[in-house]
């Protein structure tokens, strides 16, 4: 594995890697690896010839008084994970190269990006849409894989993609769990071992949801209802929002008729904790 920290070089060691028309699969992350990141570079290894990670922690998607500089880094133990995984170039660029001075141009996600989580962090989706448009251009990749655990984000870049007919493939990967169903997150580090057994609750409520459309229910307010009161009975987690909507576009929908998505965020201590859940079609099998 090479490891390169200016766009020159990433461009480089590409045009080296890239011949005889051998595909780039690309995975940006923020660090602080687990094996739900490790999921997305299996995906690109199995689709893609060379496969091109990024680690970047990007302060434009922080707000003011979340946790930029508390946010867990661990380059050297991320470096060994991704040397073992067969990863042929990380790329750990720096925030001055990333926004040297003046750069201010911004992708706006629009609506998508202003509900949900986007309501509660203004501005985040912008950051986030700037900094994989950005990552985009210097891999320039043939396809790029994201996690559904981040669900309003992949759904915000495949239509960021669309949107600004991009070339890359934007490709989606189901959510790694721990064994008592806890999305893995690096933000589960700021959990103390109390707290970490209580934001369990937030797959078991998602899994009532989908268990009970798949028994039938379609009324996405009783599927709603029940996980909002599921979350709001256990202790010392605060629910922020609990939503079935539309799996594509993320509008509110009333019946299940369509693809839908049941998405839930929620504090527990000082971290934000988001999850979610396929919302099976009336008649189709179990899909969680
Ligand atoms: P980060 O939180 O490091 O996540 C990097 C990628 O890993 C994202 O696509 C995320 O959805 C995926 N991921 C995280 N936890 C996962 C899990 N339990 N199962 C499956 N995939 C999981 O998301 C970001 O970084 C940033 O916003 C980024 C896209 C890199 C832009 O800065």
């Amino acid at each position: 594995m090479e490891r390169v920290v200016s766009v020159d070089e990433v461009r480089a060691a590409l045009a080296r890697l890239r011949r005889d028309g051998r595909t780039v699969g690309f995975v940006p992350t923020m660090g602080a690896l687990h094996d739900g990141h490790l999921s997305l570079v299996r995906a690109s290894r199995r689709h893609a010839d060379v496969t091109v990670v990024s680690i970047f922690v990007n302060p434009t998607q922080f707000g003011p008084g979340e946790d930029f500089e508390a946010y867990p880094r661990d380059l050297d133990s991320d470096t060994a994970l991704l040397a073992d995984e067969g990863v042929d170039i990380l790329l750990t660029p720096t925030v001055d190269a990333m926004y040297p001075p003046g750069a201010d141009t911004h992708v706006d996600p629009g609506r998508i990006g202003t509900v949900l989580c986007g309501a509660a962090r203004p501005g985040h989706f912008t950051g986030v849409a700037t900094v994989v448009t950005k990552l985009f251009q210097i891999v320039t990749p043939d396809i790029a894989f994201f996690g559904e655990k981040d669900y309003q984000q992949l759904k915000i870049l495949e239509k960021v993609a669309r949107d600004l007919d991009m070339r890359v493939r934007v490709a989606g990967c189901p959510i790694v769990r721990e064994p008592d169903g806890l999305a893995m997150s690096s933000r589960n580090r700021y959990l103390s071992p109390d707290q970490r057994s209580h934001a369990t609750v937030l797959y078991r409520a998602l899994a009532t949801a989908h268990d009970a459309a798949c028994a039938g229910e379609t009324d996405a307010g009783v599927l709603t209802r029940g996980v909002r009161e599921t979350i709001d009975r256990e202790e010392g987690v605060e629910l922020e929002y609990a939503v079935v909507v539309d799996a594509e576009t993320l509008d509110p929908v009333s019946v299940v008729q369509r693809p839908a998505r049941a998405l839930v965020a929620a504090r527990v201590g000082s971290a934000r904790l988001i999850d979610n859940v396929a919302i099976p079609l009336p008649g189709t099998g179990p899909s969680r």
